[in-house]
């Protein structure tokens, strides 16, 4: 018996890196996942991957800084599963840029993808989540059980980092709303929690000249994953599975009475990229 059978969850972003490992570790412990991304190729493989296990999944393809396609991922999971228990909202990306050449360009991407993206799919499960809630309360007294949201905010929303106003303000702002919405949803007993995120091994922390930044344009300098790594107390950088371990139990019943915080997961990095 899984820790989340019977529990319906949809992770954003979770076509690569750290939500794709959170997809799997969910299914894993037993839920129903939806994977979303804006890129359907990487969305379906997640998906097959979790069917292939013997789990239940779905591609919700789509671009969630756009209402309507959260919207219509939310719908696809109703559709399909009957119900929302669980929300991860983990799609981001960066546009790093020295403050005085940042562009307003680089600003509304980053925001979008980090902060509206959490915005959006967060309204679009909200109703009915909250009158899931009510509805049982009606009857029982209680919500038959807690439902979670977890968002994706960085070390450097605590740090700080040269190259990443866009970043940091939007990592910043998850931060708190993670407080706002965990006041405004607790009497629903719906728990709102954010993860931080160190120095993880995907395609945003790859090194400069590396075939993934060929590929994606997104990383780093080598020489500032090797600073990084200097300030990470256990000295090596995370896996995306490390992140996927935490935000498994924030959505788990372990974690039932936790909510409004954000958890550092960063080996006990002390300053640095995020
Ligand atoms: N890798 C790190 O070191 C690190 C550190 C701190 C925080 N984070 C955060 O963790 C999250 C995951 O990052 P990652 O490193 O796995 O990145 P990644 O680029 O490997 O994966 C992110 C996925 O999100 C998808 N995505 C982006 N914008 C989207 C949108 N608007 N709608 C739907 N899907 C979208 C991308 O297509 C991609 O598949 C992000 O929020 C990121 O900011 C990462």
């Amino acid at each position: 018996m899984g820790r989340l059978d019977d529990r319906v969850a949809i992770v954003t972003g979770s076509g690569r890196g750290i939500g794709r490992a959170t997809a799997l570790r969910l299914a894993l412990d037993g839920a129903a996942v939806v994977i979303n991304d804006l890129d359907s190729d990487v969305a379906e493989k997640v998906a097959a991957e979790i069917r292939e296990a013997g789990g239940q999944a779905l591609a919700g393809v789509g671009n969630c800084a756009h209402r309507r396609e959260a919207d219509h991922v939310a719908h696809m999971a109703l559709k399909e599963f009957g119900k929302i228990d669980i929300l991860v909202n983990n799609a981001g990306t960066t546009r790093d840029k020295i403050f005085h050449q940042m562009d307003e360009e680089s600003l509304d991407v980053v925001m979008n993808a980090n902060l509206r993206t959490t915005f959006n799919m967060t309204q679009a499960v909200i109703g009915h989540m909250r009158d899931t809630s009510k509805a049982e309360i009606a009857v029982n007294g209680e919500p038959n059980y807690h439902r979670k949201i977890v968002n994706t905010s960085s070390v450097v929303a605590f740090t700080g980092n040269p190259g990443q106003w866009n970043y940091t303000a939007a990592k910043g702002a998850v931060m708190s709303v993670t407080k706002t919405l965990a006041r405004e949803l607790g009497p629903f007993r719906i728990n709102v929690n954010a993860v931080a995120p160190g120095f993880v091994e995907t395609r945003l922390t790859a090194a400069h000249g590396s075939e993934s930044h060929a590929e994606s344009g997104l990383g780093i300098p080598e020489q500032a994953r090797q600073a990084v790594k200097a300030n990470i107390g256990l000295g090596y950088l995370g896996h995306p599975e490390d992140i996927a371990n935490v935000t498994a139990f924030l959505v788990s019943a372990d974690a039932d009475y936790v909510s409004g915080v954000t958890i550092p997961v960063t080996g006990g990095q002390y300053g640095g990229m995020g």
